[in-house]
C-alpha cells in the first residue's frame, strides 16, 4: 500500500501569520524523505490553505507524485491543466465547510465530470474522484472513465463503536473490491489515523491511502518536546 501526505495543514498555519513559514514546499520534501510516496494538495476556491504559488512550486520540486484534490470548476481546472499534476483528485466542495465532508455526486453530475476527466486525459493526466463508498457511485465512476476512485473513509473514521465501526469496514471494502472488479485504481482517504489505519492496510483492493490531519498532529505531539529543549538551550546559554 502506498502512502500519500495532504500538506493542506502546513499551508494554513503559515497563512496564519502570513509569512513564509512552515513551508509546505519544504514540509513535502520532508515527506518524501520520509518515505512518502505521494504529496497531495488542495487548491481550494477560497485558497484559504494552499495556494497557487504553492501548487506551481510543488509541480517543480516533487519528486515522487503530485496529486491535486479540487473541485470540477473552470478556474481550477484551467490551473491544473496548467499545472499538470500526475493526479488530479476531484471532489466537492462547499465554502462553510472546514474540510471535504463527503463523496462526489458522481451521477448528478455526469456529463460535467466526464467532460473534465476527457480534458485531463487529452494532456495525459491521470483521474481520480472522490466518492463514498456506494455502490452506484463506483459504477457511475467507471462508466465516466476514470481512472482510479478514492474511497472516502470519513464515516468509518467516525464510527463511535466497535459494531458501527465493522459496519463502516464492510461498506469501504465492498467499494474497493468493486472498483477493483471494474479495473479501476483504488484510493481511500480522510480521517485516517494512527488506529484506525489498521483494518485499512488489511483491505488488499486499496492501492493508496491519502493522510493529512493526523500526521500533522503526531508531528507536532512528537517534535514538540524537542522544539522546546532546543529553545531552552538558547536560552539557558547565557
Ligand atoms: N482525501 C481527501 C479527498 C480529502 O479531502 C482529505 C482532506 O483534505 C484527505 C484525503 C485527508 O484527510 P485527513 O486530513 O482527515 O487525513
Amino acid at each position: 500500500m502506498r502512502l500519500a501526505i495532504n500538506i493542506d495543514h502546513i499551508a494554513t498555519l503559515r497563512n496564519a501569520r502570513g509569512g513564509k513559514e512552515p513551508d509546505p514546499i519544504e514540509a513535502a520534501k520532508i515527506c518524501e524523505e520520509a518515505g512518502a510516496e505521494g504529496i497531495v494538495c488542495h487548491l481550494r476556491e477560497d485558497r484559504r490553505h494552499i495556494k497557487d504559488e504553492d501548487v506551481y512550486l510543488l509541480r517543480r520540486t516533487v519528486r515522487t507524485k503530485l496529486d491535486l484534490e479540487m473541485a470540477a470548476t473552470d478556474e481550477i481546472v484551467a490551473i491544473a491543466l496548467e499545472v499538470k499534476p500526475d493526479l488530479v483528485t476531484f471532489v466537492p466542495e462547499r465554502r462553510q465547510e472546514l474540510t471535504t465532508e463527503g463523496g462526489l455526486d458522481v451521477q448528478a453530475d455526469k456529463q460535467h465530470l466526464q467532460d473534465v476527466i476527457k480534458a485531463f486525459h487529452q494532456q495525459k493526466i491521470e483521474v481520480s474522484l472522490f466518492v463514498d463508498p456506494v455502490p452506484a457511485q463506483i459504477e457511475t465512476s467507471k462508466e465516466i472513465g476514470t481512472d482510479m476512485v478514492e474511497i472516502h473513509t470519513g464515516e468509518y473514521a467516525e464510527a463511535a463503536t466497535e459494531r458501527d465501526q465493522r459496519a463502516q469496514l464492510a461498506r469501504v471494502q465492498k467499494a474497493a473490491r468493486l472498483a477493483r472488479s471494474l479495473g479501476m485504481g483504488v484510493n481511500a482517504g480522510h480521517g485516517l489515523n494512527y488506529l484506525n489505519i489498521a483494518r485499512i492496510v488489511a483491505t488488499q483492493e486499496i492501492d493508496e491511502v491519502s493522510i493529512g490531519h493526523a500526521i500533522i498532529v503526531r508531528a507536532m505531539v512528537v517534535g514538540l518536546g524537542r522544539a522546546v529543549t532546543e529553545m531552552g538551550e538558547l536560552v539557558q546559554s547565557r
